[in-house]
């Protein structure tokens, strides 16, 4: 199969990229190098006669529709993908994660046969109450930028579908986590704080509960849906049923580090931040899915990975600026070692 993977040198689109050149696909990766991206990622298929990368933006439209006459499929995991960037500056989320799909669906409306497999999340369903499972039919109720823009991209998707009888699939993922992450990220940023014995700063209570699956879980699940028989179901969940509050996750990152819990840092909340996210995943096991790794397991690998290859994300300029305007002032004014 050949395939358009758009975002592949960011976190979730690299690993699923070594994964479809170790099973014998061609991949174009187009991917615009946003601050999220490393090419680093890319290191172990870079010297793939299979595989190319082409540096572009998914919203250039001569572009894309250039790239999608060469394949038989496109996965888009290009996005803006930092919730709190969202609430910064929400712009370039609505033009990547809804203008850019809007771009992708008309390439693939002009190209009869072409599957688009796009990349959604469980925060399009906003919080939910304790107990509840958002299946796939559920109404959307985004609470960030992030996730409206996440939202809307599905909107747009549905409609295509409906007005065009195109078979697009979505994956909806719970949070997913592993090598390679940026380190803005939660469990990154957590991790890399804590190995350089540095405050690790949790928003409010720490009892915001997310659900959590590691990457090659993903990669599993990624797999079975390409691989269904006439494209699987149009939408599929992929989550681990392994729903913590983040103070929790604070604290094995903890354990697993040597660092002390006094290094836990409270500050002040993020603004408008859900409470609790928890998808239904029968889909995804209705296609034999079943994840493998445990919380701790995937925790441990995820640290050893950021001891050795932490340090150079860490160290980029962009990075250092990032963590000052979001972090510095909430720390001076945090209730420092509270949770010790
Ligand atoms: N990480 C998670 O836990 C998670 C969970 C559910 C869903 N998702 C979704 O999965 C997808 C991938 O997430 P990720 O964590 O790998 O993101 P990431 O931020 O690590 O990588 C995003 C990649 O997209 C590229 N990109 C951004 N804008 C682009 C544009 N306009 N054109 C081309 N490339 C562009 C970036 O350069 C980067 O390489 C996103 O759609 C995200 O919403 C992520």
């Amino acid at each position: 199969m050949k395939l358009l993977v758009t975002g592949g040198c960011g976190f979730i689109g690299s690993h699923v990229i070594d994964a479809l050149i170790l099973d014998g696909h061609e991949v174009i990766n187009l991917d615009a190098l946003t601050y999220a991206a490393d090419p680093a990622n890319n290191a172990a298929v870079a010297g793939s006669p299979r595989y190319r990368f082409v540096h572009g933006n998914i919203c250039d439209a001569a572009l894309v529709a250039d790239l999608v006459n060469e394949v038989d499929v496109v996965v888009n995991f290009a996005a803006e993908t930092h919730v709190d960037r969202s609430l910064h500056d929400p712009v370039p989320f609505v033009r990547t994660d809804v203008e850019g799909v809007a771009v992708l669906l008309e390439a693939v409306r002009r190209r009869p046969g072409l599957r688009l497999v796009h990349m959604s999340t469980d925060e399009v369903f906003g919080s939910l109450p304790p107990g509840v499972e958002a299946d796939v039919n559920r109404p959307f109720a985004p609470a960030s930028p992030y996730a409206a823009s996440k939202a809307a991209a599905e909107l747009l998707i549905a409609a295509y579908r409906h007005t065009y009888g195109l078979p697009i699939t979505v994956i909806r993922a719970c949070n997913l986590y592993g090598p390679r992450q940026h380190p803005e990220k939660f469990i990154p940023l957590f991790i890399t704080q804590a190995l350089r014995r540095e405050p690790m700063p949790l928003y409010g209570d720490g009892l915001q509960e997310r659900e959590w699956l590691y990457i090659d879980d993903f990669v599993d699940a990624f797999r079975r849906v390409l691989a269904a028989p006439d494209g699987g179901p149009l939408v599929v969940h992929v989550a681990s049923g392994e729903r913590l509050p983040n103070r929790r996750i604070a604290e094995l990152i903890c354990g697993l580090t040597g660092a002390p819990l006094s290094l836990i840092h409270p500050v002040a909340d993020r603004p408008g931040h859900d409470r609790r996210y928890a998808l239904d995943a029968s889909t995804a096991r209705a296609l034999g899915w079943a994840p493998k790794v445990p919380l701790e397991e995937g925790l441990a690998r995820t640290v050893e990975w950021y001891r050795v290859h932490g340090r150079s994300r860490l160290e980029r300029e962009e990075y250092r600026r990032w963590f000052v305007a979001q972090y510095a002032e909430r720390l001076g004014a945090g209730k420092g070692g509270e949770s010790g």
